[in-house]
């Protein structure tokens, strides 16, 4: 057994000792603070609650709704009562204090605002104000709880802990529950990590976000519609080690969602076209042949002229075909280089080269059917035609290289079907309408290919 696991046998719970590393208590009281009025800007908040509660005692955490504290301190926006001019002036007010908007869903905004924290519209409030206001966030809420806890040890004589609480929705969770924005006083996080339990065991949860805790159980007293914006929770071991509500804002570091949905998508849309590289050396693995056919799908949505589909992939999924057609262009690259003059040794030498469609998990052979293209009187205007339908090939390809890439796939655009159209076309049994743009390798690379920075156009932008 360990020295840490004889340190703390379960009889020793209740010990003095206990109540320094253990984060609840036996016993919790929570107090509603009754009476007080409504408040506008420039009230005194310390003086009414020193007022409604003369009862305070050191040791208590007074918990209060920042509502309230935005409304002293002057954070109540006057907007239209109409109540579409009034939704847009909301609407605007949230743009205004969010600093990333990490998630759109409806009308919900999902944002980080200026002290970081992540909620529905920047704590941008519309209840419990007049028709004609919005509430917006305190701007140094643990400014706000340390002026409050100052005050009331001035005119009370007590040492209490503040904490400024705002009501949240939880990611992965339904309804929302109160949580601390502000705190002074309280020590916000207790730590188990190393802890072991009364029966031996080391302890899961490291972390126990206390202030959020003390937030949320005394909402269980002060409410929503009932006027108790503030609420005395009595009874816990109060450490004070300095730290604030905003220790409880994750760092963007160690947060494994740094990036809300909206944002992720934007990266994922500006990444598309930069994970696409030329894979040469593939993963002995097969392809999902749903994800060639998705792939392939979003390349086909590629433009084109006159509203023609002049692109075709052939996937050749048949190894015995393909081997067969891949063998057949060979030799035509041998006729080619034997006309140019080379030897056989150099044939040999230079056709005897790996090709990586030989191994490739996946051929995928685009063509250009190019139905629908005008027919002129002169061959200028014929060719021209002919280019302009080629170039809508090559924007079919490079989509589906990048819709390969955006699913995690390699792919090399091999050009050799270009150069012996005729025999591909006889081999697969194509019409001679069929004209080769070349072969797409696919597979799992071998090695991540990495994220390519843009860098600057160079000579290849001409700005006019
Ligand atoms: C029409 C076309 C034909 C190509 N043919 C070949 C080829 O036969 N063999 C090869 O290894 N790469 C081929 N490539 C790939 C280029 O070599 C590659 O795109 C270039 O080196 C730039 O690298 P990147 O694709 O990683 O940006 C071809 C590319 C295009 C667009």
């Amino acid at each position: 057994m360990s020295a840490r696991r004889r340190r703390w046998p379960a009889r020793r719970w209740n010990c003095p000792e206990w109540t320094l590393t253990e984060h609840s208590t036996d016993r919790l009281e929570i107090l509603p603070v009754e009476g007080l009025p409504e408040f506008r800007p420039g009230d005194d908040l310390t003086g009414a609650i020193a007022g409604a509660a003369p009862w305070l005692r050191s040791g208590d955490v007074v918990v209060v709704t920042s509502k309230v504290v935005s409304k002293i301190e002057g954070m109540l926006i006057r907007v239209p009562t109409d109540p579409q001019a009034r939704d847009e002036a909301r609407r605007k007010l949230v743009e205004q204090e969010s600093v990333r908007v990490l998630a759109r869903f409806g009308r919900t905004m999902i944002t980080q605002n200026r002290l970081g924290i992540v909620q529905a519209a920047s704590g941008v409030d519309a209840s419990n104000v007049d028709q004609g206001e919005i509430a917006l966030l305190p701007t140094d809420p643990d400014g706000s709880a340390l002026a409050l806890r100052n005050g009331l040890r001035e005119r009370l004589g007590v040492e209490v802990a503040v904490v400024v609480t705002d009501t949240m929705g939880r990611a992965w969770r339904v309804g929302q529950t109160d949580a601390a924005i502000g705190s002074s006083g309280l020590k916000v996080l207790h730590s188990y990590e190393g802890e072991v339990d009364g029966q031996g065991n080391e302890l899961q949860v490291t972390e126990i976000a206390v202030a959020d805790e003390v937030a949320s159980a005394a909402d269980l007293v002060k409410g929503k519609l009932k006027a108790t914006p503030v609420a005395v929770v009595r009874g816990l071991s109060l450490v004070d080690d300095g730290s604030t509500a905003r220790k409880l804002v994750r760092p963007v570091e160690e947060d494994m969602f740094s990036l809300g949905v909206t944002e992720a998508i934007a990266r994922g849309r500006k990444e598309a076209v930069l994970v696409r590289r030329s894979v040469r050396e593939f993963a002995d693995e097969p392809v999902d042949p749903e994800t060639m056919r998705r792939s392939i799908g979003a390349a086909l949505t590629a433009p084109a002229p006159h509203h023609t589909k002049p692109v075709r992939f052939v996937w050749l999924r048949d190894r015995g075909l393909r081997t067969k057609l891949l063998e057949a262009m060979r030799e035509s690259w041998r006729a080619d280089l034997r006309a140019d003059g080379f030897t056989d040794e150099q044939i040999a030498k230079r056709v005897g080269r790996g090709d990586i469609l030989f191994d490739a998990p996946e051929v995928v052979l685009p063509f250009l059917v190019a139905e629908g293209a005008h027919t002129y009187p002169d061959a200028r205007r014929n060719d021209c035609e002919r280019t302009m339908f080629t170039v809508a090939g090559g924007a079919a390809v490079q989509g589906l290289l990048v819709a390969l890439a955006a699913e995690e796939l390699g792919s090399c655009w091999i050009g050799s079907t270009i150069f012996a159209a005729d025999v591909v076309r006889e081999v697969l049994g194509l019409g001679a309408q069929w004209q080769p743009l070349g072969a797409v390798a696919v597979g799992r690379p071998l090695a991540a290919p990495g994220l390519r920075s843009p860098g600057s156009p160079g000579d290849g932008l001409v700005e006019l």
